[in-house]
């Protein structure tokens, strides 16, 4: 194995990846489950349920590396368009997900949110969801943040009309409205912004992601599909992301 030494502390590199330039918070689209499960003859539902376990393995590669914030696209505002039968197989995966979390939080110390418009799941998940966003007022670990039912677009327009009823009120005059304003109305209030957006399964766009937070994060795609990616991925990607050179709109 290679070994390299990174950084002014001279820490160990892990592999490639420099230990003291770790991303704060990754965003992940996890795309290219039906496309998985496809090629091997399943139906498209075998796929997100792979992907769910690609997801678990995720959440522990990346707590491990240290990075602070992870947040991933697990249903769209759009996808509800999608048959009927594969929508039900997510919303399960999403119950024994959130059953298995209760237990599981704790022991791992992660804590997990959720982004988006929570009002059409049935309430046996929306109360799976308050019991798990409960616990995570007592772990301190990695934060992880599921966006269901989330839409960029709906969550800016939300916003929007978050601001607006205050104006309506005479809490607040329009020009005096700010971009910090706007941030704390989101669902990801208080959250720093994504360092890093990697989205494997060979598509190259955001598809109404985190379209506020993700104005200066960069972005890794990856060809492999979501329920083969796995540590030797996502270190890769973290590895090109800290080859990239961050400006912030400077020189
Ligand atoms: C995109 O792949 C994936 C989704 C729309 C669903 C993602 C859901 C999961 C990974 C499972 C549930 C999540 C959790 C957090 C337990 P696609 O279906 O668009 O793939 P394709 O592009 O190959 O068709």
């Amino acid at each position: 194995m290679q070994v390299a030494w990174f950084g002014k502390k001279k820490q160990k590199a892990d592999d490639d990846i420099d230990l003291n330039h770790i991303p704060r918070h990754v965003a992940i689209i996890m795309d290219g489950n039906g496309r998985w499960a496809q090629r091997r003859g399943l139906p498209r539902q075998a796929g997100h349920s792979a992907g769910s376990e690609a997801f678990r393995r995720a959440a522990d590669t990346l707590a491990r590396l240290g990075v602070e914030v992870l947040t991933v696209y697990a249903f769209s505002t759009e996808n509800w368009k999608r048959p009927a039968e594969e929508v039900s197989a997510i919303m399960r995966l999403l119950d024994k997900y959130l059953h298995e979390s209760v237990r599981e939080m704790q022991e791992k110390n992660i804590r997990l949110y959720f982004f988006g418009d929570l009002t059409p799941f049935s309430p046996e998940l929306r109360k799976l969801i308050a019991e798990t966003e409960k616990i995570s007022e007592t772990t301190t670990g990695m934060r992880v943040n599921v966006c269901l039912n989330y839409g960029g677009r709906d969550e800016l327009t939300r916003a929007c009309r978050l601001l607006a009823e205050d104006c309506e009120k005479g809490k607040l005059h329009a020009s005096d409205i700010t971009g910090e304003m706007v941030e704390s109305r989101l669902y990801s209030a208080g959250v720093p912004d994504p360092d890093l957006l990697i989205r494997p399964g060979g598509e190259q766009r955001f598809s109404n992601f985190l379209l506020w937070q993700l104005a200066y994060t960069e972005f890794v795609f990856s060809d492999v599909l979501w329920p083969d990616f796995g540590e030797k991925e996502i270190r890769a990607a973290i590895a090109e992301y800290q080859h990239r050179k961050r400006r912030f709109g400077g020189v």
